[in-house]
């Protein structure tokens, strides 16, 4: 019944002796008959499934959808559970864990006998750790997200998931909405399985793996309640066999050409800077040279086409009917942005993917001659004294008043301490205050959670101010706004600068010229640092301390120091 097929999955279910009898009997403990062990390729079905990780609590019935395709080109496909990341609940934050979700599933999908994997994938996190997890085990990949949820729907109009929020909460310190209209409004705003439907992280980083070549078109933007995300499953299911017939690995898709195509769509979606952080962590498993200068240089010429929520008007949904991103990708194919040629999971290369692909809405996808944001409105890349190893902001995201700013710095050490006095009518501050928020990075919080962007002093609310400029070694929501600095590095908690900015100080910020520089001299910044103290581990033992020891800055995508790079697939040592 078993043939050697020279799958690394024979050496477990083609062993003879008691080993091989152990493997194949235990297996057929669930119903299996025996020609399931006869050399063809078997596909694990990583799936992130979890109720407490409401986004991807889906991806059960996605799962049932590729393994009906496994089944169909022949292959052998067993699921298995990799940990679920759900933003909204996890504390501190979802992203202490991005690391370990990665680790994990690198570690069993080596140890398994599996020959190719299906990820599935939806809330922010999950994405950019099972891809990393691929990547560094290098054995043919598919990716599936589960897709965005339905639109949103409040008093007539649309809301978005996540963007919706920061209004709400606007509206309700300003007194523009009641505490019952706001409870009412949760319901509305996340009324369907899947991840936030505005064009926020989970919705960037589904748009990048599609980008990457790692999922098949189309697969970034059915609505989860879609059934053609069904059928994309499926599909799914069927081409992951054959790619571990031809051997194509993700090594061998997600190149240089692919990331640079990534960071393109990236900007050209008007993705999240947690994209930033994520195609870097990703790019060093896999040895490709990706530097945090890249996402700057690379965007300059791209401009924004879609009109999507948090810089525009519309949903997933309707980018959806629009026509999906292989339209944008066939934009910026046809203006020479694109590297057509790089391959992906279906076999051909990502400009015969999207060649014909037509567009729908042009009030959703604008073109390249008539763009929803001119060329250069993306993510920029800030360097200066206070951000020696870089810090970036959403240009589209922010006031365009404000992307050229001096102001005096109000310093806080935490969010709460600043949420302490927000509300404070007496708090010394007008709309020219740089809001300083720092020990928010990495080791900071831990984690380098998405609290960059926080609510602004109720004062000015009240006077109507929406916007200021805030200066984070965090991170920030894809689905928020705002004039925020982000990602700097290296961040306070490991003695960059921002730990030694003073309320009172000066600071500058030019964004045309990519700088940011607190007004203090040398000498100065000297002398404070002699006087400051790194502030304590958070944890004396398990998964926080190892993070804590290990965990790189912000520009270098924030993996573990051990972690970077690949280990590939072999396991040479049986188990009995
Ligand atoms: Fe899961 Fe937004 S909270 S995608």
């Amino acid at each position: 019944m078993t043939t050697n097929s020279g799958l690394r999955s024979t050496q477990w279910f083609g062993a003879t002796g008691r080993s091989g009898m152990a493997h194949r009997s235990w297996m057929r403990s669930q119903g299996f008959t025996p020609e399931v062990f006869d050399g063809r390729p078997v596909i694990g079905v990583a799936t992130t499934w979890s109720e407490l990780a409401p986004c991807n609590v889906h991806l059960h019935r996605v799962a049932e959808s590729v393994k009906r395709g496994v089944w169909q080109a022949g292959g052998f496909p067993l699921e298995f559970p990799a940990m679920a990341l759900g933003e909204t609940l996890l504390r501190p934050t979802a992203m202490l864990y991005r690391n370990l979700l990665a680790m994990e599933a690198e570690e069993l999908m080596r140890a398994n006998p599996l020959d190719g994997v299906v990820l599935l994938s939806g809330c922010d996190k999950t994405t950019p750790g099972l891809l990393m997890a691929a990547a560094s085990v290098d054995l043919p990949a598919v990716m599936v997200t589960g897709g965005p949820m339905l639109n949103g729907k409040y008093q007539g109009a649309d809301v978005g998931s996540g963007t919706a929020v920061w209004r709400f909460e606007e509206d309700l310190v300003a007194g523009r909405m009641t505490q019952e209209e706001c409870v009412f409004a949760e319901g509305c705003m996340a009324r369907s399985n899947g991840h936030c439907m505005t064009m926020g992280t989970a919705s960037t980083m589904a748009s990048m793996a599609e980008a990457l070549g790692m999922q098949l078109p189309y697969s970034a933007t059915w609505p989860a309640a879609d059934s053609r995300r069904y059928e994309t499953a499926q599909r799914a299911g069927q081409v992951i066999v054959d790619l571990v017939r031809q051997d194509l690995r993700p090594s061998a898709i997600m190149t240089r050409a692919a990331f640079e195509n990534a960071i393109r769509v990236n900007a050209a979606i008007g993705g999240s800077t947690n994209a930033v952080i994520h195609l870097l962590a990703m790019a060093g498993r896999l040895g490709v040279p990706l530097s945090l200068d890249d996402f700057d240089v690379l965007a300059r010429d791209v401009p924004t086409l879609l009109n999507l929520q948090p810089n525009g008007q519309y949903l997933m949904e309707d980018f959806c009917y629009a026509g999906g991103l292989p339209v944008v990708i066939r934009e910026l194919a046809e203006a020479g942005l694109l590297n057509s040629g790089a391959i992906t999971v279906t076999g051909r290369a990502i400009g015969a993917n999207v060649a014909d692909a037509p567009c729908w809405n042009r009030e959703v996808i604008k073109t390249m001659a008539d763009p929803f944001q001119p060329a250069g409105t993306g993510t920029a890349v800030l360097r200066g004294n206070l951000a020696p190893g870089g810090a970036v902001i959403k240009q589209s995201a922010s006031s365009p008043h404000l992307l050229k700013h001096r102001g005096r710095a109000l310093v806080f050490d935490s969010p709460a301490d600043y949420y302490a006095v927000s509300n404070d009518p007496e708090l010394d501050v007008d709309e020219d205050t740089v809001l300083v928020i720092r020990y928010c990075g990495p080791r900071g919080y831990p984690g380098m959670p998405e609290v960059s962007n926080v609510a602004l002093p109720r004062k000015l609310l009240l006077r109507g101010v929406r916007d200021m400029v805030r200066i984070c070694d965090g991170r920030m929501s894809g689905t928020a706004y705002g004039t925020v600095v982000l990602h700097v590095a290296p961040e306070a908690a490991a003695g960059g600068p921002l730990a030694l900015v003073r309320t009172g100080d000066w600071i500058t910020l030019d964004v045309p010229a990519r700088t940011l520089t607190l007004e203090v001299s040398d000498q100065e910044l000297a002398e404070r640092r002699a006087g400051w103290q790194p502030p304590p581990p958070h944890a004396s033992r398990g998964w926080t301390r190892l993070y804590d020891e290990h965990v790189l800055q912000a520009d270098t995508g924030a993996d573990l120091d051990f972690l970077v790079g690949a280990s590939g697939h072999e396991v040479p040592r049986d188990s009995h």
